[in-house]
């Protein structure tokens, strides 16, 4: 039986509140200007939608859809699960309200919980927070270019300052067959090496071994996508590097990138910290998603996105020390009443000077001057504006500087004047 005790935070699942959860604010908040600099309109859609979604949209074989869903029936019996990434979600937005024909090229944004059932360690969650773009209708290699830039300036804006792109094209559907093909005949050289999921996916999808934590270091020598590419790929590709290399964005070509999502084509990227922070867990990735739209029933609509792990980053921000809340300033009043007689004017006070825009807090209860200022402190606050028995009588306030410790009084019809400039 449960006892009280047993209520607790879900396995691999975390509360954000103090610091942790000023970052995140923070974080979002710069990605929305980033994304507004680029043009990019928000979209939201819900945390629950249809398993069949992501069985269609991942592939049955990634590990996301065999063991990672956090999966439940509703009460008409309908298989839901609560969404392990945002681009399948978008995707089944886009298609059923048209939006292409809304507009040919659609530039999105999106941040919010995913749900993995992963086994929880440092980096991986069980939820965990995206912030993602995805732009639909542009099949030009510069919109390619544009999302590995988007991703490594939104990193950047938030504090990581080195960062290393891995590149890589698996091709499209004419020519990924001959790759998955030539890598199949190879992996079956090894069959009795590989481990028993990269067994059972031999036939059906040879590709996903290439990303399997367990088999990846035996296949240095399996071939690779980007020898059997077609020509309209290989120059897709080519372009894209192009344009990366005229923006200055430095990246390396990883021949056996494959990311562990089925609805890629062409170009696949996956963005590590830089420097020697030994991290093995990519902070964004991201790729071309070309035939997503009609594999779930729309028109035939190039894509390309990416997503970044938010708590991935604040870690790497919190190990680096690199972020700027560390060194926190005060901020704010706190408005301190002496006495119930002092409320009426502490609280008309109070008001007005939200109203006039200055964050402001205040208990307005009988606790004592050394305890609200105790309280004030531990919040951050940079003033405290006291009203007590003497302001009452004399219609004045006293102003303490709670960071240039010093305190003046002077007459309430000042205080505008007082605090102008000053905070
Ligand atoms: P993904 O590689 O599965 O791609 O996830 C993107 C990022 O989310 C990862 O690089 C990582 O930072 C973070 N992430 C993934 N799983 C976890 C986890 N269990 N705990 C913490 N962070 C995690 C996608 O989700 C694609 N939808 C990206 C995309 C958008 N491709 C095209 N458009």
């Amino acid at each position: 039986m449960n006892d009280l005790s047993s209520i607790q935070v879900v396995r691999g699942m975390h509360d954000f509140s103090g610091e942790r959860v000023e970052q995140l604010a923070r974080v979002e908040l710069k990605a929305r200007e980033l994304f507004s600099l680029y043009a990019y309109q928000e979209i939201r859609t819900p945390h629950l939608e249809s398993l069949y979604l992501f069985e269609r949209a991942l592939g049955e074989t990634t590990d996301i859809v065999e063991k990672e869903m956090f999966a439940l029936k509703d009460r008409g019996d309908r298989l839901l699960v609560l969404r392990p990434e945002g681009t399948a979600g978008i995707v089944r937005s886009y298609i059923e309200n048209s939006l292409e024909k809304k507009s040919p090229i659609s530039k999105f944004f999106y941040m919010g919980a995913m749900f993995r059932a992963e086994r929880p360690q440092a980096g991986r969650l069980r939820e965990f927070n995206q912030i993602g773009s995805e732009y639909f209708g542009n099949s030009a290699p510069s919109s390619d270019a544009e999302t590995i830039q988007l991703a490594c300036k939104l990193l950047e804006t938030i504090g990581v300052e080195t960062v290393q792109v891995q590149l890589n094209s698996i091709g499209c559907r004419e020519c990924r067959p001959n790759y998955q093909e030539a890598l199949l005949n190879f992996l079956l050289k090894f069959k009795d090496q590989l481990c028993k999921d990269c067994v059972k996916r031999l036939d059906r999808n040879p590709l996903r071994a290439l990303d399997c934590k367990i088999d990846r270091d035996k296949l240095d020598a399996a071939p690779k996508s980007f020898d059997y590419l077609c020509f309209a790929c290989k120059e897709h590709h080519l372009e894209l590097e192009g344009f990366l290399k005229m923006i200055g964005l430095e990246y390396s070509m990883v021949p056996h990138l494959v990311r562990g999502l089925d609805y890629y084509n062409r170009t696949v990227f996956e963005i590590y910290p830089g420097g020697k922070t030994g991290s093995q867990d990519a902070l964004a990735a991201g790729g071309r998603y070309d035939t997503l739209t009609q594999q779930l029933g729309g028109a035939l609509v190039p894509a390309v996105g990416f997503a970044m792990g938010v708590e991935r980053v604040l870690n790497l921000l919190e190990q680096t020390k690199s972020i700027e809340s560390k060194i926190k300033k005060r901020e704010g009043i706190f408005l301190i009443a002496l006495g119930k007689e002092a409320f009426g004017k502490s609280f008309q006070t109070l008001n007005f000077l939200r109203s006039k825009g200055f964050k402001t807090n205040s208990i307005l209860n009988l606790q004592s001057l050394k305890s609200q200022m105790r309280l004030a402190d531990g919040l951050g606050t940079r003033f405290c504006l006291i009203i007590g028995e003497d302001e009452i009588k004399n219609d004045t306030v006293t102003l303490k500087d709670l960071e240039q410790k010093s305190q003046i009084s002077f007459s309430s019809s000042m205080l505008l004047e007082h605090l102008t400039g000053i905070q």
